[in-house]
C-alpha cells in the first residue's frame, strides 16, 4: 500500500515514521510519503492560508494551494484523483473512524490523507479534490496531523508485515474473532501481586476454558467501560 500525507508539518511525523510496525511495513513494501504543501505554494512567502470569507476566527488552508500540492505529486488534476485512489481530508465533521473502516482502507492500494490546520479546509477541496472526510472522533485537535497518525498507524498494523510474523492482529479488539467486541484482559508474571491473584483459569493449561473465559470476558465488555 501507498499512503500519502499532505500536510504543513511533515517534521511532526518523526518519532512515528520510527515506530517499529511503521519501519517493519515499509521494509516490507509498503510506502509513507509526506508532501508539505508550503512546498508548492503558488503564492509569495510560504503563504498557504487566509481569512475566511464571511468573517470570523482563524485561518482556512486555500483550494489554490492544495491544488498545487496535488498536482506536484500526482502529475494530474487533482479532480480526477479520487477516481484513482482514496483522498481524504481530515477533519472533526467526517465520518467516524472504526476498526471496520480501518480494514476497508486497508484494503486499499493507495491513500492520500490531507491534514487541515487552524480553521481547517476551504470546503471546495473537500468537494472537488477528495473523496470524502475522515474523523477520529467528536473533537477538535489544532491540526490533522495526530488524526493522521492515528490512521496510519490503525491501517498499517493490519498490513502483512508490520507486526512481524510472530504477531497476529487476527485475535485483538473489534476482530471477528472476537465477534466485534473489545479484548479480554491480559496478565503475565507475577501470578501473585500483593494478593491480587491471576485468575486461576490462565494458570491452567486448559486451553478450550480459557478460550471460552476469553470470549466471556470479550462480550462483557462488548459496550465498553464507562470511566467511573
Ligand atoms: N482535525 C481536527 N480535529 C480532528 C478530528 N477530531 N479528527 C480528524 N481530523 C481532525
Amino acid at each position: 500500500m501507498e499512503i500519502d500525507v499532505f500536510t504543513l508539518f511533515p517534521a511532526a511525523f518523526g518519532w512515528f515514521a520510527r515506530q517499529h510496525h511503521v519501519v517493519s511495513a515499509l521494509a516490507h513494501g509498503h510506502a509513507l510519503g509526506y508532501v508539505n504543501y508550503r512546498d508548492h505554494t503558488p503564492l509569495r512567502a510560504g503563504q498557504v492560508d487566509d481569512t475566511p470569507f464571511g468573517g470570523g476566527a482563524g485561518m482556512v488552508l486555500r483550494v489554490d494551494v492544495v491544488e498545487a500540492a496535488l498536482r506536484a505529486r500526482y502529475g494530474i488534476d487533482p479532480v480526477v484523483l479520487p477516481e484513482r485512489r482514496r483522498v481524504l481530508a481530515l477533519a472533526p465533521s467526517g465520518q467516524l473512524l472504526d476498526e471496520s473502516l480501518v480494514s476497508e482502507l486497508a484494503a486499499e492500494p493507495a491513500l492520500t490523507l490531507l491534514c487541515g490546520r487552524y480553521e481547517g479546509f476551504d470546503e471546495r477541496i473537500i468537494e472537488h479534490f477528495s473523496s470524502g472526510c475522515l474523523s477520529i472522533g467528536r473533537y477538535v485537535l489544532s491540526g490533522g496531523e495526530l488524526a493522521a497518525m492515528v490512521v496510519v498507524d490503525a491501517v498499517l498494523r493490519k498490513l502483512p508485515g508490520a507486526l512481524g510474523d510472530a504477531t497476529s492482529p487476527v485475535e485483538e479488539s473489534f476482530s471477528t474473532a472476537l465477534e466485534g467486541a473489545p479484548e479480554y484482559p491480559h496478565y503475565t508474571r507475577p501470578a501473585d501481586h500483593r494478593g491480587w491473584r491471576v485468575p486461576e483459569v490462565l494458570l491452567s493449561g486448559h486451553h478450550a476454558r480459557i478460550r471460552e473465559w476469553r470470549l466471556a470476558q470479550s462480550r462483557s465488555r462488548a459496550t465498553g467501560r464507562p470511566l467511573p
